[in-house]
């Protein structure tokens, strides 16, 4: 599985690409906005420290503007994936870019339905929102398997990038399916780390360590 981070925030992707398990990155306007450098000077900065597939999402509604914008982007950086929503003329845009050789996320995806009209239109990713379903009261995890299952029943060669992964239970949840890759915010990946008896076998083995290779005191 393919680990990808959900921020624009140079900090956070600087800590994670130094752990050396960061494939890639996810950015959407709201992500952008919050750190209030325009989207394109971002997405180098982005691109300068971590080598991989980086999303850059247009926000232009009609299909010819997000040809505009998802161009201008693929032109920004060899690895810049172009994101565009799940609607009609988002679809109409993924089937031009994807045959103009551009690779396209296409994202806002809340059904299997949809990922079939992305597959079909050839994006190189699909982006199920997995905790946005859950919040409506739906079970996300289950669109992500039914995608997984789809795409393999027909071979379909776009990866499902399970997306709005809110805990570590999401994460692997979507590796149990299948999902190719997984876009997380940092604290999502940090908290993967963790587990309290990696702390106390630390504790545990410094303790008997030291005990036994101490210098004894001076008398
Ligand atoms: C994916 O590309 C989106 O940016 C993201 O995963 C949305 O997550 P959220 O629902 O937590 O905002």
């Amino acid at each position: 599985m393919r680990f990808f981070l959900d921020t624009a925030n140079l900090d956070e992707l600087k800590t994670a690409a130094s752990w050396g398990i960061v494939d890639g990155v996810t950015t959407n306007p709201s992500l952008i906005a919050k750190e209030g450098i325009p989207y394109a000077d971002q997405l180098l900065r982005i691109c300068d420290i971590i080598e991989g597939d980086i999303s850059a999402e247009v926000v232009a509604t009609e299909t010819d503007g997000m040809l505009d914008q998802g161009r201008k982007f693929a032109k920004l950086h060899k690895n810049i994936v172009v994101k565009v929503p799940l609607t009609r003329d988002g679809i109409r845009a993924c089937s031009i870019m994807s045959r103009e050789g551009i690779r396209v996320n296409v994202t806002l995806c809340f059904s299997a339905g949809q990922a079939i009209l992305a597959a079909k239109a050839g994006a190189y990713f699909i982006s199920p929102f997995v905790g946005r379903v859950d919040d409506t009261g739906w079970n996300g995890m289950d669109v992500i398997r039914d995608i997984v299952q789809i795409y393999k029943n027909y071979a379909f060669a776009t990866q499902v990038l399970a997306a709005s992964l809110r805990h570590s239970v999401h994460v692997i949840e979507s590796a149990k399916a299948g999902a190719q890759v997984g876009t997380m915010p940092f604290k999502v990946m940090d908290s993967l780390f963790n587990h309290p008896l990696t702390d106390k076998g630390i504790e545990q083995f410094l303790k008997d360590y030291n005990k036994a290779f101490q210098p004894a005191p001076a008398r």
